[in-house]
C-alpha cells in the first residue's frame, strides 16, 4: 500500500510542489493524499489544486487549543501515515502531537539545533557562520529541538543575502525532503 501523506503549508509551497511531483510518479511509495493550512490565501493550496489534490483551511482562533484539536481533527479526516510541514509557519500543540506524535516531520532552513525559529536564514546569517543547510526532524513540543532525520550542508557565499541563500538552501532542502519522505514510507510498510 502506498503512505498516505498530509502535507501542512501557510505560504509559496515549492517544497510541497516537490513531494506532489515525486508522490506523482508511477511507482511511487507514497501519495501527498491532501494539503493544509492556517492561511486561505496560501499559495500551495492553488498548487494542490492544479495537481487534483484536495485541501482544507484551518484558520488561526485566538483560543489556541481549540486550533490545535481543529486542526487535527481536519488531518485525522484524511487518514494520513506521515504529516509533513513544509513552511507551515505555526507551531502545533498538544492535541495534535497526541495524535500525530513519532510520524509528524518539519523541514528547516538551517542546520538545527542552530539557530531554530522563524527566522533561520536571517540568523544563520547574522552569526556569519560560512556554512549552513537544511535539517529534516520529527516534531516533538519543542521550536525545532525534535530528533534530526536528515541534515544537508550549503555554504554561504560572501555577498549572499537572506534572499539569495535561502533560495539555494531550498533548492538542496526539496531533494531532502522527498529523499526522506520515501525513506520514512518504505520503513512504514503501509
Ligand atoms: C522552507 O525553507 C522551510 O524550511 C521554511 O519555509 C520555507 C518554505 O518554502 N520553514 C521554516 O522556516 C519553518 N521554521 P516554500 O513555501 O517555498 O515551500
Amino acid at each position: 500500500m502506498v503512505c498516505r501523506v498530509v502535507v501542512l503549508v501557510s505560504g509559496t509551497g515549492t517544497l510541497l510542489q516537490s513531494l506532489l511531483e515525486s508522490g506523482a510518479e508511477p511507482g511511487a511509495g507514497f501519495q501527498v493524499v491532501a494539503v493544509g493550512s492556517e492561511r486561505a490565501d496560501a499559495f500551495g493550496l492553488e498548487r494542490a489544486e492544479r495537481a487534483g489534490v484536495p485541501s482544507f483551511v484551518v484558520p488561526m482562533l485566538a483560543d489556541r487549543a481549540e486550533w490545535d484539536r481543529r486542526l487535527a481533527a481536519a488531518v485525522a479526516q484524511c487518514r494520513p501515515d506521515l504529516i509533513v510541514s513544509a513552511g507551515f509557519m505555526k507551531l502545533v500543540g498538544p492535541a495534535f502531537l497526541a495524535r500525530f506524535g513519532g510520524r509528524f516531520i518539519n523541514s528547516h532552513p538551517a542546520l538545527l539545533p542552530s539557530f531554530p525559529g522563524m527566522h533561520g536564514v536571517r540568523d544563520a546569517l547574522a552569526a556569519g557562520v560560512k556554512v549552513s543547510g537544511t535539517t529534516i526532524f520529527m516534531v516533538d513540543e519543542g521550536v525545532d529541538t525534535g530528533h534530526i532525520l536528515a541534515q544537508r550542508a550549503v555554504d554561504v557565499l560572501p555577498d549572499d543575502t537572506e534572499a539569495t541563500l535561502h533560495e539555494r538552501i531550498k533548492v538542496v532542502e526539496r531533494e531532502l525532503l522527498v529523499q526522506v519522505v520515501n525513506e520514512l514510507a518504505k520503513e512504514s510498510n503501509v
